[in-house]
């Protein structure tokens, strides 16, 4: 392990001796390898990129060229139109509700735009926005929807409840009601149903250290999963009785293999397994391998035992607890401050590996989250071996961020 990881660190710091931190990369044989991973695990069926989880366009377009991806899972609805005219992909699916009336209308008014993107709704209120928005055009093209479906686990008569605070919509007698208002209205066009189950595809079922913990999540994951199958076959095959469905989506980089493996789901929904952040180090069903991370330079050196690097305070998003911190990466063996944690412009860094950096040289650390990371840098540098191959923007570096 030491080993590999030396070679590791000699090899990155190779290709970006040019460079001066802070910058991020992405390891392409890396990311290559976890895409590869996730296919296999999808077992022939279509992976819909989640865009939120890679935030450049380039890197988007990389991975839409994969054998085993097709199409984007998009985060807002501004995203979605400039991902179509830009020609990252002509098959968007927005995967959150928009409200954003002026996207609406542009989506409307375009044959070309409302022909790729697809929209979130749960409810009557979402296409009465739709069709209020397309009443105001001269010239409205109907728009896509797709129905999000509440996946959550509620055990213990309702007491307990694991899953996303998303959608109402749960029974298949409430999907097939809002696909049959769907259905009715002219400028709306009922094309898929989404079902995500983040409590068991975004929740780590071996978490470090927490062996209790891991236990009652592995409980919930099980019993959950058990209800969930036979609830979104039911769904799916009540909303088909009313409008055909071009996709059913699902799952996420957490549970690909166990999502593609129920007949009612078409495709699945999974991004940040390709860059494999530390929150996709705890599950037991995969194995990634870090593929994005970002370098920082040691700046001084308080005492023994410790170094300062500049910047790093990149927190995840979500539940502030420790597992949403940065992780130090390379060279082994260095750990944040308890006290300090990662720190909006200085990061101390702890460990006996401190003692052999000196000022200058450089410290690389992994984000908590796979696409988070791009929204504090303008670039990412593409590794190839022990090369940078190219130098393309994130969604930040075009100027573009939306959320
Ligand atoms: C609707 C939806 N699908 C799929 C995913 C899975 O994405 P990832 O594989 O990047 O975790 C998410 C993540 O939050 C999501 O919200």
């Amino acid at each position: 392990m030491t080993a590999t990881r030396t070679d590791r660190r000699e090899r990155l710091d190779a290709a970006t001796a040019h460079l001066e931190p802070p910058f991020a990369v992405i390891d392409l044989a890396a990311l290559r390898a976890n895409a590869a991973d996730m296919t296999r695990r999808a077992a022939g069926k279509p992976i819909r990129l989640a865009s939120k989880s890679v935030r450049s366009r380039a890197v988007i377009e990389r991975v839409l060229r994969l054998d085993g991806f097709r199409g984007v899972l998009a985060f807002t609805l501004p995203e979605a139109i400039w991902l179509a005219r830009q020609g990252t992909s002509a098959d968007i699916v927005v995967a959150y509700p928009t409200a954003n009336r002026t996207a609406l209308a542009e989506l409307a008014a375009d044959a070309g735009l409302a022909a790729a993107v697809t929209v979130m709704i749960d409810s009557p209120a979402h296409l009465d926005l739709i069709e209020k928005v397309a009443a105001g055009l001269a010239d409205a093209h109907p728009v896509r929807v797709a129905i999000d479906l509440d996946t959550g686990y509620l055990g213990l008569g309702g007491l307990l409840r694991a899953g996303a605070r998303r959608s109402p919509v749960r029974t298949p007698e409430q999907a097939a009601a809002l696909a049959a208002d769907a259905a009715g209205r002219s400028r709306i066009r009922l094309a898929g149903l989404m079902a995500y189950e983040a409590q068991i595809a975004g929740v780590g079922d071996n978490p470090p250290g927490q062996p209790v913990m891991a236990r009652a999540i592995r409980y919930m994951q099980r019993r959950s999963a058990a209800e969930l199958v036979t609830r979104r076959a039911a769904v799916v095959a009540a909303v088909r009785a009313v409008a055909d469905l071009e996709f059913v989506n699902g799952g996420g980089t957490g549970s690909v293999a166990a999502t593609a493996a129920e007949a009612a789901v078409t495709e699945i929904g999974a991004g940040s397994g390709l860059y494999h952040p530390t929150l996709f180090d705890a599950y037991r069903a995969f194995t990634g391998r870090p593929a994005a991370l970002f370098a920082l330079p040691v700046v001084r050196r308080p005492g023994p035992g410790v170094v300062t690097a500049l910047c790093g305070g990149y927190i995840a998003s979500g539940p502030a607890a420790k597992s949403r911190l940065p992780r130090p990466c390379l060279p082994a063996g260095l750990r944040l401050d308890r006290d300090e944690g990662a720190g909006e412009v200085q990061t101390p860094l702890l460990g006996a590996a401190a003692d052999a950096l000196r000022i200058g040289d450089r410290v690389w650390l992994r984000h908590a989250k796979a696409g988070e990371m791009c929204e504090r840098f303008a670039e990412l540098h593409l590794i190839e071996g022990d090369k940078v191959v190219a130098t393309v923007p994130t969604y930040r570096g075009e100027g573009q961020t939306f959320g």
